[in-house]
């Protein structure tokens, strides 16, 4: 294989155009890559990427690039890889790019094994697919490994289950626990760009509507409160109690997925689960239901049940796949039940992407400079680097913050003052 693969290098002036569209609205990521122009701090290491291919992520690994990293980028997902942007890199930025939207499985995998060739010495993953394969296939690469990142929940979990597995052979920064990655990137990108997938695939009103989000966390919040502003009825159905109690609290109708099956007209799961909607489920939905997914994997909806049952199957319009039954009733899959906000939209705005990618960019410097004293486990971001960016993203908003004076510094560090 050539050193990149990608869709139509035709596409890539207006990919050049949409990652600067998507640059302005990262000032966070901005300031860092002026730094890094001066700094320099990745000269000459070695990083495979293997993350959703956005305008966003270009700007990130156009950072590390300038940084002085030699990156070589592929996708975390087969449906999220937007073919302009990644022709831009290749044609503008010199940049090893392995992802075309829509590859099979097959390519997926061997597009993984393209990037590892490179023998990295820092990897930056979502999903955890990427150390995945380095760990079970590409062993040979491990000693030369130093450190990498992780950007999502389900990665995040993999990766501490390898580490408690002592199967994780270099540490790695879980971005996702960042506060200024998971407050925002999880909650607000994610609630907002669903539904942009949503209606870009069905162009459906959701005033009205009952639609049914499957897991409270970070995206299911997001998504909950968002489709409520759509004018939708929204009903949580979840596993964890307190979960569950707070979307009581937050005034939700909270119920098992079984009943929630047959009164939803649209289903979502953002739950990092499997079979969250599993075929008795889809038998009990209404004529005509709407599932998808925004996890990170497919395998939250039950999907090769569904094929199993189905009489028939057929393309309705891009994205929506619709699944005749034995009991007459029909199923709309959307987006091959791949990530929906990635799949039929943009995924998250550059905004919010600004922050989880500035998280991105601390960690691998902080790795390259401290990854000699770290263990072979999964750590959190520092938090200074946290509450830096908190601090630099307030201030590219034009958002100024009291300070505590020297009497609260004085009161808040004191226990004799009382009543
Ligand atoms: N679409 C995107 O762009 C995007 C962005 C960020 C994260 N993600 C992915 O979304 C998923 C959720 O991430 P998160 O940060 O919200 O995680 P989280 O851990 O905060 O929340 C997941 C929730 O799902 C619940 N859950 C688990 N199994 C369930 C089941 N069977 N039924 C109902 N609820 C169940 C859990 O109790 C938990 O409250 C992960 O796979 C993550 O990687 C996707």
């Amino acid at each position: 294989m050539a050193n990149y693969d990608v869709k139509d290098m035709k596409q890539a002036e207006g990919g050049r155009r949409r990652i600067e569209w998507a640059e302005r609205e990262m000032p966070v990521l901005r300031m860092i890559k002026e730094r890094f122009a001066k700094e320099r701090p990745l000269a000459g290491v070695r990083v495979s990427a293997c993350l959703h291919v956005t305008t966003e992520t270009a700007n990130l690994m156009k950072t590390l690039q300038v940084g002085g990293a030699d990156v070589m980028l592929t996708a975390s997902n087969p449906l999220s890889t937007q073919d302009d942007v990644a022709a831009s890199l290749v044609t503008h930025d010199e940049m090893p790019v392995f992802a075309v939207k829509g590859e099979d499985n097959t390519t997926y995998y061997k597009h993984i094994h393209a990037v590892l060739d490179h023998k990295p010495q820092f990897t930056m993953d979502d999903g955890a697919d990427l150390v995945s394969v380095l760990h079970k296939e590409r062993r040979e690469l491990l000693p030369e490994v130093i450190g990498g990142t992780e950007e999502t929940t389900t990665g995040v979990i993999r990766l501490r289950a390898m580490a408690a597995d002592k199967a994780l052979n270099y540490p790695i920064i879980a971005v996702n626990d960042a506060l200024t990655k998971h407050f925002f990137d999880n909650r607000y990108g994610t609630g907002q760009s669903t539904i942009d997938g949503i209606v870009r695939a069905t162009n459906i009103l959701l005033s009205g509507k009952t639609f049914v989000v499957a897991g409270y966390g970070w995206c299911g919040r997001g998504l909950a409160s968002r489709a409520r502003g759509m004018g939708a009825n929204v009903i949580v159905t979840e596993v964890d109690p307190m979960k569950a109690l707070e979307a009581v609290m937050d005034g939700y109708r909270v119920m098992p997925m079984m009943e929630a099956a047959v009164i939803g007209d649209i289903f979502v799961t953002l739950t990092g689960d499997l079979n969250v909607i599993d075929s008795h489920h889809m038998l009990a939905m209404k004529d005509g239901a709407l599932v998808a997914n925004s996890g990170h994997f497919n395998a939250e909806i039950n999907i090769p049940a569904l094929e199993a049952m189905a009489k028939n199957k057929r393309l309705v319009r891009q994205f929506v796949e619709e699944y005749q039954l034995a009991n007459g009733k029909r199923i709309f899959i959307l987006g091959e039940g791949r990530l929906i906000n990635l799949a039929a939209a943009e995924g998250h705005p550059a905004s919010v992407m600004d922050m989880s990618f500035a998280n991105q960019a601390l960690s691998l410097e902080y790795m390259v400079k401290h990854a000699a004293e770290l263990e072979k486990r999964v750590y959190s971001v520092p938090e200074d680097i946290d509450k830096e960016i908190a601090r630099l993203k307030l201030a590219a908003m034009g958002v100024q913050i009291d300070t505590l004076t020297e009497e609260q510094v004085k009161y808040l560090n004191s226990w004799e003052s009382g009543t």
